[in-house]
C-alpha cells in the first residue's frame, strides 16, 4: 500500500509551477501529508529543494500545513508548499496581507514578505529568515517574541486593519532579517478581506 504512494523516481522537475500543480493533485486525492513531503523532495530539482542540508526527505522542514524548501538557485527565498486545503489558504492569507501591509512601512518591517505564488497559491515564495534552533533560545528570546506581539497589535489597532496575527505567534514562527525579528508565519490570521 505504501508504495502506491510513491512517484517514479526518474522524474524531476525545476518548475515550481509544474511542482505546484503535482503537489495540488495530491492534496485533492487526500494522499497524506507524509506522503506528499517525499515526493515533493523525490521529484524536485536541487534548484527547488536545496541540497538536503535544510530539510531533506528524512527531515523535512515543515509546520501543520506548509513543508518549507531551501532553494540552491535563490537563496534569499524560502518555498512554502501547502499540504492540506489549510495550508493554501494558509498561503492565500500571506499574499494578502503582504499586499495589504506594503505601503504601511512599520508593518511591512515586520513580516517576512511574500515574493512570488503559483496560479494555484499551492506553493509561494517568501524572503529567506535566519531563524533561531531550539538549543539558542533564551529567555530575551521569548522577551522579544512577546515584545513583536505587543508591537504588532498596536499597529494593527493605530491603522484599524481588519485582520488578528497575534494568534499564532510563537518562538518557532519568527526569524531574523539582520538583527530585526520579524514574523515568518502568519498563515492563520483572521481576516475579512
Ligand atoms: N521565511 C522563512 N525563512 C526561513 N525559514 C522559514 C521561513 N518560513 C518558514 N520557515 C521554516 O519552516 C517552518 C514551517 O513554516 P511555517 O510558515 O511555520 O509553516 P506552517 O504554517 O506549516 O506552520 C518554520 O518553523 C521555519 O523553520
Ligand atoms: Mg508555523
Amino acid at each position: 500500500m505504501q508504495n502506491s504512494y510513491q512517484v517514479n523516481g526518474d522524474y524531476e522537475t525545476n518548475d515550481i509551477e509544474t511542482l505546484s500543480k503535482f503537489v495540488e493533485e495530491c492534496i485533492r486525492g487526500a494522499i497524506p501529508t507524509k506522503y506528499i513531503a517525499n515526493n515533493v523532495y523525490l521529484i524536485s530539482h536541487p534548484d527547488l529543494k536545496g541540497d538536503g542540508s535544510q530539510g531533506n526527505d528524512k527531515n523535512p522542514i515543515w509546520g501543520q500545513t506548509r513543508l518549507v524548501l531551501f532553494p540552491m538557485k535563490t537563496e534569499s527565498i524560502v518555498y512554502k508548499i501547502a499540504i492540506s486545503g489549510i495550508g493554501i489558504r494558509a498561503n492565500k492569507s500571506e499574499y494578502m496581507i503582504t499586499q495589504k501591509f506594503s505601503n504601511i512601512p512599520e508593518a511591512i518591517n515586520l513580516i517576512a514578505k511574500i515574493i512570488d505564488k503559483t496560479s494555484n497559491s499551492v506553493i509561494i515564495s517568501a524572503k529567506r529568515l535566519k531563524t533561531l534552533p531550539k538549543e539558542e533560545w533564551t529567555k530575551e528570546y521569548g522577551k522579544e517574541v512577546i515584545a513583536m506581539k505587543e508591537k504588532l497589535r498596536k499597529i494593527q489597532n493605530k491603522h484599524k486593519l481588519p485582520i488578528d496575527m497575534t494568534k499564532d505567534i510563537h518562538r518557532f514562527n519568527v526569524g531574523y532579517d539582520d538583527d530585526i525579528m520579524k514574523v515568518i508565519d502568519y498563515g492563520l490570521t483572521k481576516r475579512k478581506f
